[in-house]
């Protein structure tokens, strides 16, 4: 049975080639950075989201070689911490908390508007690439219940019924 970089490196050759030489060579300068520092690979692959808003395979594949890491360890560094992401994000994400306090307040209504809505389920980005949902156990601002975030802005105390109308104004 082939184990898991074997299995990670088929899946790099199978996706398509995302970045332009150019583009990689921006990378190459973010790995050239870090390269034989210890700590090296988190602050990597956060620069390397910036660059690109995510972390496709194929640039994961490049850190990995780069830093001299094994694929599945920085595949499984990217799938740890929930400021990564290995999908395109759209340009506004939605970020609906799903706590208790929001909770009972009606949060499931708002993320089934949203769902219904936005055509996506939560994890998902829509196809215009207008908008990415989460959901969040908390965003710390359980006295505003029921709570979601749009980019940097809080809604609270967000009645169901207005979520259409909150969502409509980000294009
Ligand atoms: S439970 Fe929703 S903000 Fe805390």
């Amino acid at each position: 049975m082939e184990d898991r970089d074997a299995l990670l490196k088929k899946k790099v050759q199978r996706t398509v080639e995302v970045l332009p030489a150019k583009e990689l060579a921006k990378l190459d300068e973010v790995i050239a950075r870090y390269a034989g520092k210890a700590g090296h690979l988190i602050p990597a692959l956060k620069d390397a989201q910036e660059m690109y808003g995510y972390l496709p395979m194929e640039v994961q594949h490049r850190i990995a070689d780069g830093l001299h890491v094994s694929p599945s360890h920085v595949y499984g560094v990217v799938t740890f911490y929930s400021f990564f992401t290995i999908m395109p994000r759209g340009r506004h994400t939605i970020r609906l908390c799903l706590g208790t306090a929001c909770y009972v307040k009606g949060s499931k209504e708002i993320l089934e508007t949203i769902v219904r809505e936005v055509g996506i389920n939560v994890g998902e980005t829509s196809q215009d690439g207008r908008f990415t949902i989460e959901a969040v156990r908390c965003l710390g601002a359980c006295g505003l219940a029921p709570v979601m975030m749009i980019g940097e802005d809080t809604h609270g105390n967000v009645d169901p019924k207005d979520t259409l109308r909150i969502i409509q104004a980000y294009e």
